[in-house]
């Protein structure tokens, strides 16, 4: 009863004609590399993908050679870290499952490739999550005095069970300082990165409904030639 549904944001990939923002989808990129990036793993997106949002190929380039990714070295054969290439897939971040509860209180950070379709309204809901950070209400203690966030977890009245191993990740104003010059303030980090999210999970959004409305002009024509057919096969009878 303390736990609230994800608040609506009205992100222009929504609705039939919706199309994608990439200025924001761009800025929200730049949040999950600048922070997300440090716990998630992104692991479903290659580099080359960022192609369809906008970046040209020599950016592509060079936004991939920003990551460090496992490779071999050639002279030795030993595991090394090299820059990424486009052909690469975003990185692990740790190298298993073990390290990585080690390191988040017990708590695995999940990859985020899928996030925003794996949760219900699952855009609005990573939003409403990373700005959604507050004191508990005290009608909450008032009802159930047992309650309590213990050490290592952030109470958080958007995440199923209130409590959540993740320390708020977009605290302060200019967290990140977009290279588009727009206010990096919390809601639009939190919005921005949920947009990246939404693209990264369906990035064949866009096409999927644009298919639909020639798809509906193909039905509406093919009805009437159907009805103006039967009119003219039947006109003889009366
Ligand atoms: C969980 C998003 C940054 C550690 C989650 C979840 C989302 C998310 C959507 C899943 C909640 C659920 O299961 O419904 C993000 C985004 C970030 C970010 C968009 C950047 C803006 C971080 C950082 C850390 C971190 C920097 C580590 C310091 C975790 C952990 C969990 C988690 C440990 C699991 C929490 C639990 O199950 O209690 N995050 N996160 N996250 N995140 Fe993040």
């Amino acid at each position: 009863e303390f736990y609230k549904k994800p608040a609506k944001v009205d992100f222009q990939q929504d609705g039939p004609f919706g199309t994608w923002d990439l200025a924001q989808v761009q800025r929200g990129y730049q949040v999950y590399k600048e922070v997300c990036a440090a716990c998630h793993s992104l692991k479903f997106v290659a580099f080359r993908d960022l192609a369809k949002i906008g970046y040209t190929e020599a950016e592509v380039r060079a936004l991939a050679a920003e990551w460090q990714v496992p490779g071999i070295d050639p002279n030795t054969g030993e595991d090394i870290l090299r820059p990424g290439l486009p052909t690469d897939n975003f990185p692990d971040v740790y190298p298993n499952d073990v390290a990585a509860a080690a390191a988040n209180n017990n708590a695995i950070p999940p990859d985020l490739s899928l996030m925003a379709k794996a949760r219900g309204d699952g855009t609005n809901y990573i939003h409403s999550l990373l700005a959604g950070y507050g004191p508990i209400p005290e009608e909450l203690t008032a009802k159930y005095p047992d309650f309590e966030t213990s050490t290592g977890l952030y109470f958080n009245e958007y995440f199923p069970n209130l409590n959540i191993a993740m320390a708020p990740p977009l605290t302060a104003t200019d967290q990140v300082t977009y290279t588009d010059g727009t206010p990096a303030t919390v809601p639009q980090m939190s919005q921005d990165v949920a947009a990246f999210l939404a693209w990264t999970a369906e990035p064949s959004l866009v096409e999927r409904k644009q298919t639909g409305w020639p798809i509906l002009g193909f039905l509406l024509f093919a009805t009437i030639l159907a009805y103006l057919s039967k009119q003219q096969i039947w006109a003889a009878v009366k």
